[in-house]
Formats: structure tokens, sequence, C-alpha cells
């Protein structure tokens, strides 16, 4: 029998929040935790064991609509749904990243799984299938981004993302970073709806105004009579353009531009986008003014999870090292 393994990684977004969803640029880190599926293929079943999960997920072939599945059979059923392989799979599940902290624990989960059951094709075919089978499996009208980066991940490198041509340019992370991680501890039981919101709203602003990668003034957005929209709008037009400036100071080891531009990016997340919590602004805060850290904020989609922290190499404190590594890869 073919032993088959799989590996896929979480991410850090560095800075473009919600910026997939308008086909603009983002800047996620592929890292050094991720998702493994070991096992081996045969029979008309996909048989999945976790390491965090008390039960296992069992899916049979030729399955169209995962929703009948419970929690993380979903996933599997999700990826079963979309791939849909002929030959069956038996094994098991370890990961190495905190579930459910806007790390991007499920689309490495999904983009394993379907290399284990035997995807083949382009970086941006496995992403996009496994961006659908997410969206199906948990209803949430997820961007490109986390399915992307863990595809696509590159070792020392922010992967610059165009959401709407999917072009990657890899932008080195400058000598003498360190990029680390620190979990809020919060966890996230309301993102699944205030992400679909937040989505709706975006998207009412796109109505009413044109693509929104295309407005260079924020002033522009005064045309949007209902308050909220017109926040979140200044949200994804104002991150867009942090996106743009990041890739700048990163090239030009610019540490000071880099923490302004962190330190923006989680006063829009707050102020526009709404999906910062108080205990997490403490925190940050309280990150910031230690020694050595450049900048930090929150990271994904929000409503808890993980503080990205940008800090000089061996700064004391200031979370988990994570290391910029490869995207996703699968042996035998
Ligand atoms: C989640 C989504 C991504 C992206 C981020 C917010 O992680 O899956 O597509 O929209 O939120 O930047």
């Amino acid at each position: 029998m073919n032993r088959v393994s799989a590996f896929a990684p979480g991410r850090v977004n560095l800075i473009g929040e919600y910026t997939d969803l308008i086909g603009g640029r983002v800047l996620p880190i592929a890292i050094d935790l991720g998702t493994t599926v070991d096992g081996v293929r045969g029979g008309a079943v996909v048989e999945l064991r976790s390491d965090r999960m008390p039960d296992p997920a069992i899916v049979p072939l030729g399955i169209d609509d995962p929703s009948g599945f419970d929690g993380w059979s979903r996933h599997v059923a999700g990826i079963v749904a979309e791939l849909r392989p002929t030959v069956g799979f038996r094994g098991e599940v370890r990961t190495s990243l905190p579930i459910g902290s806007g790390l991007s624990s499920s689309a490495a989960l999904g983009v394993a799984i379907a290399l284990a059951l035997g995807f083949r094709g382009s970086d941006e075919q496995l992403a996009r299938l496994a961006r659908r089978a997410e969206q199906r499996a948990t209803g949430v009208p997820c961007g490109i981004m986390d399915q992307l980066a863990s595809v696509a991940g590159r070792a020392g490198h922010a992967l610059a993302i165009d959401c709407s041509s999917l072009a990657i340019e890899p932008v080195p992370i400058p000598g003498g970073i360190e990029i680390r991680i620190v979990d809020s501890g919060i966890t996230r039981e309301l993102a699944a709806s205030a992400y679909g919101r937040r989505k709706a709203a975006i998207d009412e602003a796109v109505r009413l105004v044109g693509p929104l990668t295309e407005v260079d003034d924020p002033g522009r957005l005064d045309e949007i009579r209902d308050p909220t929209v017109r926040r979140r709008a200044r949200h994804v037009v104002t991150e867009h353009r942090r996106v743009a400036e990041m890739i700048v100071a990163l090239r030009d080891d610019d540490r000071a531009a880099m923490g302004r531009i962190l330190a923006a990016g989680q006063r829009s997340l707050r102020d526009d986008l709404e999906v910062s919590l108080p205990a997490i602004d403490d925190r940050i805060r309280r990150i910031t003014s230690s020694d050595g850290v450049i900048g930090a904020r929150l990271t994904g989609a929000g409503f808890g999870g993980a503080i990205v922290v940008l800090a000089e190499a061996g700064a004391i404190g200031a979370g988990r090292r994570v290391v910029a590594s490869g995207g996703a890869r699968r042996s035998g």
C-alpha cells in the first residue's frame, strides 16, 4: 500500500485584512506551524483521526453536500465534495497550529487533506478548491488569502498576493527581524456570522462607489450615506494602501515605517472594521511598549485570535517566534 504524507502550513497576515474581498493585495506569511495528514490510499471512504478531536471523521466517496456532516468531519466532507476522489483514504491528522486562532488552521487542514487525497493541478487550482470546500463546509464567504498563502508559502518571504489576478510577488523579510505570534486566548465563536456581515457591507460599498481597489482618495467614500458601510469601506481602502506601504517598508528595511503601518492597521481594525476587542487593544499596547518591538496588530479575520508582532531579533518577551516557511507539500 502506498503511504502518503501531506503538510500544509498556517499563515500570519502581516497587513491587508479583508482586502482579498475587494480583489486587492494582501501580505501573508506562511509559517512553520501547520497540519500534516499521513495515511494510506484505498477503500471507498475517507477516514481520518485527529490528535485534537475525540471522534474520527468518516466521509464516503461520492458525496455532494458537506452540510450533513458535523464538526471537523464537515471540513473533510467539503474537500471530498469538491475534489471527488475515486479512491478512499485512511489516516491521521496532526497539527501544530492553535485551532481557531486566526492562523488559518482550517485552510491548512483543507489543503493538507486535498493533497493527501491525491489532488493534482496548479497552486492556484488547489487554493481555489480548498477555498470552495471551506465556504461550503462553514458557510463563511471567505476570500482566497489563507488557502493561497498555505499553498504558495516561501521561506524567508512574505507573499504580496494580488487577489484579482492571483499573481504572487515574494517580498523578503529583512534579516534581524523576527515574526512572533501572541495568542490573545480569546476564542472566536461569533467570527463566522460577523465575517459575513463585514463582507456584505464591503460588497454594498462596491455597489455604491465601484471597485474599491481603484479608490485612492478615501474622501470619495463620503458619498456613502450609511455610516457603517462607509467605515467598512474606509478600512479596506486605507488597508489596501497600507499593503503597498508595507511592501516598500520591507524592501527598504524601514522599521519605523513598519511600526507605523501596523499601528495604523490596528486602529483601522478597531475603529472602522470593528473586529478588534478592548482586551486585544490593551494587549497590543503592552506589547508595542516593550523594548525591541517594531510593531504589532491583530491578524486574520478578528474577533479574537492571534496578534502578529514584528520584533528585533532576540528581543525578550513578545510571544512565540514563527519562521516564514515554504508552502504545502506531499510525499508518497
Ligand atoms: C479570513 C478569511 C480571509 C481573509 C481574512 C481577513 O482569514 O478566510 O479570506 O478575508 O479573514 O483578512
